[in-house]
């Protein structure tokens, strides 16, 4: 196998991953009522066939746990092994405190710190980013990355834009220590110049002094095409050469599962070898955030499509705008 280089550092990788979707499968049909749309339009502009929300008793804790206690049981690892749980959410929407402590005490982490990270759809990048550079300095021996959404809470159903895009979902990793680098170094990076591109209708203060309704999502969706058409493929090839890797080392392609043209048109750009495949979860899964690449992640190694040691890129991008990508070896 090709091996990743990183400089510097003793070596971190993934070592198991874990999954949780709702159940309640939402088709295309559901969500155009309410935007004049039909399922024609949202498969041919976004690729997305169905999407998963959670019910009222699912939350961002409780999906979390979920995918984290598999991703655990699948690393080999106990619970309380891990040093660090980074959660990353953009539809936790509690200010404080934190989700990431109580997902600590449910799956049994009690001596673990525990953070959340609040970068969208980068989110699940970043936090591994994170990670990466915890366990190869030393400073945690094992750590819990997830990502979990409950974007049916943020989401406007009457929005054309954004009702027929987004679904609920939990996906993790464990990280820990290994001989050789497993993980990349991450390229990351934001321009807040774009901050209204994907963002809140308004804020919650709007609510508290009763001048505007509930907060969500909104999008400029021409924009944010072009965008990532034009910054994101640069990004990953500054990942897979950040690697010492060429494209032609990639087994998989894991980005975000924003929608299935921008996958595809970032896939061919990319130049990527015939035998790699691209996970394409957005088709059934929709656009989970932060919770998009653990959930492809997983579905990708249980596929038998890939091997244990296969390099698959990851690349988070979105609201921010901020972007992190990295090559990791898979479990
Ligand atoms: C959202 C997106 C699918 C919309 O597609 P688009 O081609 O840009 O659509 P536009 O907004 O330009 O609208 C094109 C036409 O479709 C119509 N339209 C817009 N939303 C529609 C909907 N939900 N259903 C049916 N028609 C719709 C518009 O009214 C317009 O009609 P017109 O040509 O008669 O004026 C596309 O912009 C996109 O994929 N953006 C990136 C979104 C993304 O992945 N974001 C996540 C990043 S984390």
């Amino acid at each position: 196998m090709t091996r990743i280089i990183c400089p510097g550092a003793s070596g971190a990788r993934i070592l198991g991953t874990g999954a949780y979707r709702p159940s309640r499968v939402v088709t295309n049909e559901e969500v155009c009522g309410p935007i004049d749309s039909s399922d024609e339009w949202v498969r041919q502009r976004s690729g997305i066939v169905s999407r998963r929300f959670a019910r009222t008793d699912e939350t961002v804790i409780s999906m979390a746990v979920a995918a984290a206690s598999k991703a655990i049981a699948a690393s080999g690892i106990s619970p309380n092994q891990l040093g660090m749980i980074l959660l990353a959410s953009m539809s936790y929407l509690y200010q404080t405190p934190s989700a990431a402590p109580q997902v600590a005490r449910l799956i049994g982490a009690n001596t673990s710190g525990a953070l959340d990270v609040h970068s969208a759809c980068a989110g699940f990048c970043y936090a591994l980013g994170i990670a990466n550079s915890l366990v190869s300095a030393g400073t945690s021996e094992y750590v819990l990355v997830v990502g979990a959404e409950k974007m049916s809470d943020i989401i406007d159903p009457t929005d054309r834009s954004t009702a027929f895009l987004f679904g609920d979902g939990a996906g993790a990793v464990v990280i820990g220590p290994a001989d050789e680098p497993g993980i990349g170094p991450v390229i990351w990076g934001s321009d807040g110049s774009q901050a209204g591109l994907i963002a809140h209708s308004g804020s919650w203060l709007t609510v508290r002094d009763g001048t505007g309704e509930w907060p969500t999502m909104r999008m400029s969706g021409q924009e944010v095409y072009r965008w990532t058409l034009r910054e994101i493929t640069p990004v990953a090839q500054r990942a897979i050469a950040a690697a010492g890797l060429s494209v032609d080392n990639l087994a998989a392609f894991v980005p975000h599962q924003a929608n299935l043209r921008i996958i595809d048109a970032i896939a061919k750009s990319l130049g990527l070898p015939p035998h790699a495949a691209v996970a394409r979860t957005v088709e059934t899964d929709g656009n989970t955030s932060a919770a998009s690449i653990p959930l492809a992640l997983d579905q990708l190694t249980a596929s038998g499509q890939v091997a244990s040691g296969d390099l698959a890129l990851l690349i988070g991008f979105g609201a921010g705008l901020s972007y992190a990508a990295q090559v990791v070896a898979l479990p």
